[in-house]
This record gives structure tokens, C-alpha cells and sequence, in this order.
């Protein structure tokens, strides 16, 4: 961790004048920022043809800002190929889930499945890092930019198939081994071959569950592999840290698994966009909060991407003022940005950089606010920035020991109940909010986010395992060791790794079973005896644990045996903020036993 934290900004050299570029370091400088990050989407000038290449230009920006003293993130441009990169490769486009071609003309046009285009990636990897890899200036390295964002993960193109059928045939040695685990001889779905295997698209009904989720499972490994590619190139050349900008609410690629190759986890905020474009907090709260975003959304990302980063991470792109993308773009409340960079120092953040320099007048984004309006002069929030960074230098920054509280969070489970949600409205990410909300209420600053790779909870009070797919070794492990409370479900435990229900039944504990699963429509939520209803999920349960808590008709819902709890349903808020004092109350008493 750095000793303080710092300020830094997008900058796009390849879009103003040449003329002008000393004087943007030199403002920048006098700002307060320290890091400047660029090159994400200049492909096309660094190399305008195939294998022509011009690079005098980007020296010359990186020689202007580092001689101005900023530190630079130098990014790989991969997020954008040029045209003449379609035409050298016409099958590297994603195909969307109707069997459509993603064209060209905006970006994150490829499929992460096509070996011609990560070999071009890994190319232009290897000439930038040859070239820069050792600039004194050049602190850290971004790849790609924002993985998974419009709805980029998942392609549905022959490239795609091709490579999952590889896959396929790689985890499962052989099609008799897969027909088996899948569970393939429901509705006659039984393969002699694994080239009869389609991708789980335009099928006349829903595919199979296990299809799916191994086609999830392969795509989210295709990020991964895409990302180690480029990762590997620059280790060789370069010892400046490697990172990347993951977006908010992108959950269809394993974060950690791509945090595993890189140094640095960093983030892209935008809390109004987010708010608005989305979130899943209704109308009243949306508009009451439109100028100051969702402050547990905000918060929630910081701490999952401190997992991600595994402790080291940034907000890369902090919105600065309207953006353009969302349904509403209204301004932020003045001083929100100043509260939005605290926040995130005070969760831990080592950098918070803005985007952009200066609102652009031409393309896609003329509309999003930049620190400077486009005429050059400071936009009000730029004039903020500028406060901030002198209110940073007498800021201490809180100390990052474990929290009390900590929550697992799982993409594959995310996955699964996408795969089968069961509920229309049951939405694991959705359900992991709601109780990190729930968490903040009772007053916890701070909230640490599990991997489910981890095997040790440490001295925490509480650890929550809401709606987990399947059961981890690692996780079982850390359980057996932990001394605190656990609290788990709604539906933990309830697959195996091969989407069937368990033999035992879930949640595979001692003494409890979920027999069967009865879901509620948003109008005919249960209500609890002591107050609160419960909504969208209610599990049937056979059990030897104490009931701690049942609806007015007697029905069971929360269940306890020892540090075990058992949500055998989804809280409403009411109800979220009163098992929570339980929870409360119950470590108190725990402390007082011991
Ligand atoms: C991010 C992206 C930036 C810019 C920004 C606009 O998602 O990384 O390049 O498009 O949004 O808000």
C-alpha cells in the first residue's frame, strides 16, 4: 500500500492537439493529480495498417507528462481494434445470444475465443512493453479496458462454439463422462460426439441447466486465458504493476480469477450512471439519491474489489460530473465528488483517478463531464478536485485490518441462478446487496468480501454465505476452524458442481434439509410474526435445529444450531434489520459467555 493515497486522471493525448499537451500536464500537476493514465483505445494511431507502426507521437505525450513529474499507467489498447484489424480477421466479432454479429464502429467488438485476435493482442502487448516496459515513468500497466462491459462476455459465434467443444472435451475426457454428470438422457438430450454439442443459444425451450452453466464456466475461463496472455507478455518486460478496470456490476467473468494474474485491482465508479442504469432500488430511492448515487452499491464494489485486488486496488475512472449513458444523466450534488474519493480512501483505495481530463467535443461521449469543460476551463467539479487534493495531504488513510464482518460472494454462484432463477426475481447479486446494505445499517464501516477459495475466516465475529451454488472444499475447511457466527442461505449448498440437487439434500449440514422450495410474487410477500415479511424465496424445512424465527403462520425461517444459522428465506428490510440485532445480540452474549 502507498503511504498516501493519490489523485490521478484519463488523459487521450491521440485527441487534442500536440500543442496543447505540456500545458495539460503542467495543470494537471498543479492540481494535485499524480497519475495520468493512457493509450487504452489508440490502436488505430499507434498502428494505422497492419504492422505499420508510429509510435514518435505516443513517445512524445509519455516524455511531456513524465518530464511535467506525473506517473503514468500505460494500457494496452485491446478494447478497441482498428477496422483494417476486422477486415485481417472477419470472424473475430462476438455473436449476441440471437445469433447475430456484433459489428463494428464502437468497441469491445471481439470475441475473447478467437486465437487470431489474442495473438494480435499479445503482439501489440509485446511492442509496447519492449518499448516502455522500462520507462522510469511508466508505474504501472493497464490490460484491456472494463472486461464483460456491453454485455461482451458471452458469444454465441462459431469461434466461440469451436473452443467450447474443446473445452467440453477437455474437462471431460470423455462424452459418456459428460452425458453422465450433465444428465443428459432428460428430454433424449444424449450426445454420441462432443461436435454435436451447440452453444446453449436458440434452442425451442430452455437448454439444459448443466450446458449452460459449463458454457458460463467456459466463457468467464476465456477472460482469464485472454488476460494471462497479455499478463505473461509484460511480466517479461516490465516490473511496473499490472491491473485492470473492472465495471460495476459486471458479474459474467470470475473477477478473481483475473485478479489472480495482475497486482492491482481497480474499478470504474460511476455512481450516478449506476443509479439509474443499474440498480435495483426502486423509483422513490432513485430520485431521492439521482445527485448523490447509492452509497452501499459505492461501498459494496470497494470492498469487493479489495478482495479482487487482494488488498491493492484503485478506482480508475471515478465520474466527475454527468455521464452520458445512463436513461438519466443528471449533475452531482455539489461537494459528491469530494465525498465519493473519501469514500473510496477510506475503504482503502490507493489511487482514485477521474475520467476524463476534458469533456470532448466530438464522438460517442461529448456529452460526459471531464475536469475541464471543452473550451479548457475547469469545470466546478474540477475546481473540487483541485480542493481535494489539498484537503488529501493532512488525510490519513484507516488502517486495512480484517473487518468483524465478512460476506462471501461467488460469480459461479451468480451464474447458476441465472441459469435457474426459479423466481423471476431471485438474483444473487441482489440478494448479497441486501444484506451488505443491511450490514451498513447496523453500522459496519466496513465489510470484507470472500472469496469462496478462501480456507480461513480468521478472527471475524460474523461471515454470511448467502445463496452459494455449490459447496467449496476451501469454504467447508474455513468453517470447520471458524469461531464466530456463520449464516447461511437461502439456497446454499443446493447444487452440486454438476447442477443436481444433492443427495443429502442442500444445505449439506447435520440435522437440517431443504425439502422443497416455495417462491413468492412481488405482491404476496409472508409476514413474520415478530414484524417484516419475507419475499421472493421461502425453503421447506425438515429439521432438528431451534426455529428462531417463523412467519405468522408458524412456518419456519430462520434456524440455528450453535454458531450455525440457517435463512431458510429472503428478509425484507424490516426483517433484514431485526435478525441482524439477533445476530448482534448473539455475538454480544457470546463475548459475555467466553
Ligand atoms: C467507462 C469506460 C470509459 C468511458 C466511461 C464513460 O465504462 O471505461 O472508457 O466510456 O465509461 O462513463
Amino acid at each position: 500500500m502507498l503511504t498516501k493515497p493519490e489523485l490521478g486522471v484519463c488523459y487521450y493525448p491521440e485527441h487534442w492537439p500536440e500543442s496543447g499537451w505540456a500545458e495539460d500536464a503542467r495543470r494537471m500537476v498543479e492540481m494535485g493529480l499524480s497519475w495520468v493514465r493512457i493509450g487504452e483505445f489508440a490502436w488505430s494511431r499507434m498502428e494505422s495498417e497492419p504492422g505499420k507502426l508510429t509510435f514518435d507521437w505516443l513517445d512524445r505525450a509519455i516524455e511531456t507528462l513524465a518530464s511535467a513529474g506525473l506517473k503514468i499507467v500505460m494500457c494496452t489498447p485491446t478494447a478497441t481494434p482498428p477496422r483494417w484489424m476486422v477486415d485481417k480477421h472477419p470472424d473475430m466479432l462476438a455473436w449476441d445470444v440471437e445469433g447475430r454479429v456484433r459489428g463494428f464502429g464502437s468497441r469491445r467488438h471481439y470475441d475473447f475465443s478467437h486465437e487470431g485476435y489474442r495473438a494480435e493482442c499479445v503482439r501489440i502487448a509485446r511492442i509496447l512493453g519492449e518499448r516502455y516496459g522500462k520507462h522510469p515513468s511508466i508505474k504501472a500497466w493497464q490490460i484491456d479496458n472494463e472486461y464483460g462491459c456491453h454485455d461482451t462476455t458471452l458469444s454465441y459465434s462459431p469461434v466461440a462454439l469451436d473452443a467450447f467443444r474443446f473445452w467440453l472435451a477437455e474437462k471431460y475426457g470423455s462424452i459418456d463422462e459428460l452425458n453422465r454428470r450433465w444428465g443428459t438422457v432428460f428430454w433424449s438430450i444424449e450426445y454420441n460426439r462432443f461436435d454435436q454439442i451447440d452453444l446453449p443459444n436458440l434452442t425451442v425451450t430452455e437448454p439444459h441447466p448443466a450446458h449452460v452453466m459449463d458454457f458460463r464456466r467456459f466463457a468467464s475461463d476465456q477472460v482469464v486465458t485472454f488476460n494471462k496472455a497479455q499478463a505473461d507478455v509484460l511480466r517479461e518486460l516490465t516490473d511496473a504493476d499490472l491491473l485492470h478496470n473492472y465495471m460495476g456490476r459486471i458479474t459474467d467473468f470470475d473477477h478473481y480469477a483475473v485478479g489472480e494474474d495482475l497486482d492491482i485491482a481497480t474499478w470504474d465508479s460511476y455512481p450516478l450512471g449506476f443509479l439509474e442504469d443499474r440498480s435495483d432500488r426502486d423509483d422513490a430511492y432513485r430520485r431521492k439519491y439521482a445527485r448523490e448515487g447509492d452509497a452501499d452499491f459505492q461501498a459494496f464494489h470497494h470492498d469487493l474489489y479489495r478482495a479482487v485486488g487482494r488488498g491493492r486496488w484503485w478506482v480508475m475512472e471515478q465520474q466527475p460530473g454527468p455521464v452520458n449513458w445512463a436513461p438519466h444523466n443528471p449533475t452531482p450534488n455539489a461537494g459528491q465528488v469530494r465525498q465519493w474519493t473519501f469514500d473510496a480512501f477510506d475503504h482503502g483505495a490507493e489511487v482514485v483517478s477521474y475520467f476524463r481530463w476534458r469533456q470532448l467535443p466530438f464522438g460517442q461521449e461529448q456529452m460526459h463531464a471531464g475536469l475541464l469543460r471543452p473550451d479548457g476551463e475547469l469545470s466546478e467539479d474540477g475546481k473540487a478536485v483541485r480542493a481535494i487534493a489539498t484537503e488529501l495531504e493532512s488525510y490519513t488513510q484507516p488502517s486495512d485490518e480484517p473487518a468483524e464482518v465478512a460476506i462471501v460472494f461467488d460469480y459461479a454462484s451468480q451464474w447458476a441462478w441465472e441459469v435457474q432463477p426459479q423466481d423471476k426475481n431471485f438474483d444473487y447479486f441482489r440478494l448479497v446487496l441486501d444484506i451488505y446494505t443491511g450490514l451498513r445499517k447496523q453500522g459496519c464501516a466496513r465489510i470484507d468480501i470472500l472469496p469462496p477459495t478462501t480456507t480461513d475466516f480468521g478472527v471475524r465475529k460474523a461471515v454470511f454465505i448467502p445463496g452459494l451454488f455449490a459447496w467449496t472444499e476451501e469454504l467447508k475447511s474455513a468453517m470447520d476452524t471458524f469461531e464466530g457466527q456463520i449464516i447461511i442461505g437461502p439456497r446454499t449448498g443446493s447444487r452440486t458442481e454438476d447442477f443436481h440437487i444433492p443427495d443429502g439434500l442442500s444445505p449439506g449440514l447435520n440435522g437440517i434439509k431443504v425439502v422443497a422450495v416455495d417462491t413468492l410474487r412481488e405482491d404476496s410477500p409472508l409476514l413474520l410474526s415478530d414484524g417484516g415479511h419475507i419475499q421472493i424465496w421461502r425453503e421447506v424445512i425438515e429439521t432438528e435445529w431451534d426455529v428462531v424465527e417463523t412467519t405468522r403462520t408458524g412456518k419456519a425461517v430462520v434456524l440455528r444450531a450453535g454458531r450455525l444459522s440457517y435463512w431458510a428465506s429472503w428478509p425484507d428490510e424490516q426483517a433484514l434489520e431485526r435478525w441482524f440485532e439477533k445476530i448482534v445480540q448473539k455475538s454480544h452474549n457470546d463475548d459475555y459467555e467466553k
